[in-house]
């Protein structure tokens, strides 16, 4: 059975944690225009800062490719985490004599951040060394971070081999939700699927051929995927702009299926939404998804983009934080930074 080491299991006063989180924002001109990654880390953030643990904040925004990136610096991340009420320190290395330093002075209850850690290269090299320098600061580590699990990292699926390793709150109910569309979902099950990469989508879509009971596949995936004549599979049958959107015989078509669903997972916008003249297609999906008596998985960072957009993202019954975790998890791929857990033992 797939468990997790859980963090409420023991006894924390005292510790210092390090916490590996999805600080992996859209940041426009330094500002975070979508939190939800952070927001999603609170319960574990307030469980440890309440039980006055020294925590040290790690993870990465954008791909610094082992550079220093001055607008990647996680400053915007500090403030937000502030403005939450966290007494928040902020370094502007990930490790060296300033972190040492801060260590001694840091006060319990309180969260010291290190800065992007793909500033460092030995970070994307999975490098065993950097993993154990930055492990030697923390009595234990927390993985926080779903959405970037699936990348073998050096603080993801090095640091955890060195220290007492928990899974945080948030990963926890990631995991509980996406299984229930992979395993113990009710039936009818419905996958739908969007956007533009069909070769990144197909191991989940044959997944789901397999287990659901119609795969509707919107976006430019639906346009690029030859059907083979499997009956499960419905595409598009008209489009608004040149094949920018879904058009409206599709969307009723989508809609009266997923109307009949008790799961439904959804991955992908359903046209080019960066375009209000085709953000319809995707609107209507989630209408009837929402409308539907369905338990409903949305992932996918376009996909919460479009949702936020629209206003309607609490109305999904779970929205995971992992886009590209989350397809590889659903596929069967191992994950790193479960497999650093023990999870799949
Ligand atoms: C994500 O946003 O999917 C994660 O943070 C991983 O980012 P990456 O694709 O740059 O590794």
């Amino acid at each position: 059975m797939d468990s997790l080491n859980k963090l409420n299991k023991i006894l924390l006063q005292g510790k210092r944690v390090l916490v590996r989180g999805d600080l992996d924002v859209p940041v426009q001109d330094g500002v975070i225009t979508d939190p939800s990654r952070l927001e999603a880390m609170r319960e574990t953030l307030d469980y440890l800062v309440l039980r006055n643990v020294k925590v040290i904040l790690m993870g990465h925004l954008g791909r610094p490719e082992g550079k220093i990136v001055e607008e990647l610096r996680l400053t915007p991340i500090a403030e937000y985490l502030t403005s939450l009420g966290y007494d928040v320190i902020k370094l502007n290395v990930a490790l060296g004599t300033e972190l040492y330093q801060t260590l001694k002075v840091m006060e319990d209850g309180t969260i010291l951040l290190l800065e992007n850690l793909r500033f460092d290269p030995r970070e994307e090299k999975n490098d065993e060394n950097f993993a154990k320098d930055i492990a030697s600061f923390g009595d234990l580590y927390v993985n926080e971070c779903f959405a970037t699990s699936h990348r073998e990292h050096a603080s993801i699926s090095q640091v955890p081999k060195f220290l007492d390793a928990y899974s945080g709150f948030r990963l926890e109910r990631e995991i509980e939700n996406i299984n229930k569309v992979i395993s113990n979902y009710e039936t009818p099950l419905v996958a739908v699927f969007g956007g533009i990469k069909l070769e990144t989508k197909l191991p989940v879509i044959s997944k789901f051929l397999k287990i659901s009971d119609f795969v509707l596949l919107g976006g430019r995936l639906g346009i690029n995927y030859e059907t083979d004549n499997n009956y499960k599979i419905l595409v598009p049958i008209d489009y608004l702009g040149d094949k920018e959107d879904i058009g409206p015989k599709t969307v009723k078509m989508f809609s009266n299926v997923i109307d009949t669903a008790k799961t439904v997972i959804w991955n992908g916008p359903m046209g080019k939404i960066e375009d209000d003249a085709y953000l319809s297609g995707t609107k209507e999906i989630a209408e009837a998804i929402i409308n539907s008596k369905a338990f409903s998985l949305v992932g996918g960072g376009d996909t919460i983009e479009a949702l936020n957009k629209l206003k309607i993202t609490d109305k999904m019954s779970f929205v995971s934080m992992g886009g590209g975790a989350m397809l590889e998890y659903i596929s069967g791929n191992k994950l790193p930074g479960l497999l650093a857990l023990n999870f799949y033992e």
